[in-house]
Parts: structure tokens; sequence; C-alpha cells
């Protein structure tokens, strides 16, 4: 998340916790259904993601730069780290699903992006990003131009990130890319918030 205007500090390695009806949405629309799905989720933080995905009936393999609360399967920097660890089993995953960090302009988030989709080939890919980060020229290959780019989900709700924080600051989306092959038509946009 980006937290410039909202007038709250930067936290260290950006660990903001996604609220879970943010989750519940997406697994609302995300095609295969999470009953004994196989995920990686790769930023994990302390779980908030994760423990949606598992009581969802996903099995749930998860990993971190840094270890907080919750112990995770593997302590992985996705970004520079080179070989996936063993404890991820890559081969048998069917999605990436995270709301990785941002960084400064993105750039974080964009490299998250395209190696989430490097790592996992075979795989669904679900990333929480602020609601435009698919405006700009240099994401064309994670968009307009790419054969995976499978759905845009806006959340009509906005995540807080902060305790005490009313009505959230900013707007997301998670952005979702289908497995290499399926060949997509057209990207579908949708619409999904807090449960009524
Ligand atoms: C915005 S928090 C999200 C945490 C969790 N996914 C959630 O939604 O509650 C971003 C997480 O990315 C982790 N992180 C930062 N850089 C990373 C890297 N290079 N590789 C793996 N994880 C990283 C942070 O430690 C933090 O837990």
């Amino acid at each position: 998340m980006t937290v410039v205007s909202s007038g709250y500090e930067r936290k260290a390695n950006e660990l903001y916790e996604t609220e879970a009806w943010a989750t519940e949405a997406l697994l609302r629309v995300l095609p295969p259904p999470p009953r004994s799905l196989e995920v990686w989720e790769p930023a994990a933080g302390n779980h908030a993601i994760a423990d949606v995905l598992y009581q969802g009936g996903a099995d749930v393999f998860t990993s971190d730069i840094v270890q907080y609360s919750r112990p995770h399967n593997a302590i992985f920097d996705f970004l520079s780290g080179a070989a996936v660890p063993d404890a991820i089993p890559l081969r048998a995953l069917q999605a990436v699903i995270t709301n990785p960090p941002y960084g400064k302009g993105n750039r974080e988030a964009v490299a998250f992006a395209r190696k989430a989709l490097g790592r996992c080939p075979h795989c669904w890919v679900a990333l929480l990003l602020t609601a435009k980060f698919d405006f700009g020229k240099t994401r064309m290959d994670l968009f307009r131009d790419s054969p995976r780019f499978f759905a845009k989900v806006a959340l009509v709700d906005r995540i807080q990130w902060f305790a005490g924080e009313h009505g959230g600051t900013e707007d997301h989306a998670w952005f979702i890319w289908a497995p290499d092959g399926i060949g997509v038509q057209t990207p579908r946009l949708l619409y999904e918030g807090r449960a009524a």
C-alpha cells in the first residue's frame, strides 16, 4: 500500500496486513476454487492472506524475507533469491497469491509481478495492488501485451491498513493472471468488496 497521503509512517519491509474481506472477495472470483488449491504466498507477513486461503480449503505454502510472529515454510527473498527453496513445491503449485511490497513508484510491486509470472508459468497469479497499477507505458508487458492477463477486480471498499484508520486512504484492486497457454481472449473487469 502507499502511505504518502495517509500521514502514517512507512513500516519496515512494508508489512501492511490485508483485511480478510479483501481475500474473501478474491476467492469469489478466482476461477479455480480454493478447495485443495496449492498456493504459494511469497510475501506472507503475518499470514493475513494465507489464513483466509487456508480457511477456504487451500494448501498454503508461505515465505517472506522476514520472520514476524508466524513461522513460514521458508525465508526467501522473492525478488533476488535464486532457487526456490525445497519447502515450496513449485511444480505442484497452482497459484501464487499475495499483497507484495510496493516500493517507491511501485517498482517492487512491478518486480514481484514479473517474478511471479516467471517463477510459476503454470500458476494463476493474483496480486493485490493499487487500483491504477495497470496504467503506465512501462507495464504494457504485464497487461496489454500479456497473453496471461485475465482480470482486474476493483475493490469498491477501501482496505484499512492501520488500527484506528477510518475508511482507508486509497483504492486497490486484485490483478489476476492465468496459467501460461490458457489463451486469454479479453481480460475481464470485475467489482467486489466487503460481503453485504
Ligand atoms: C504489504 S506486506 C503484506 C503481507 C501479507 N501478504 C498480507 O497481505 O498481510 C508485504 C510483505 O512483503 C515482505 N517482503 C518485502 N520484500 C520482500 C522480498 N523481497 N521477498 C519476500 N517478501 C518480501 C514483507 O516482509 C511483508 O511481509
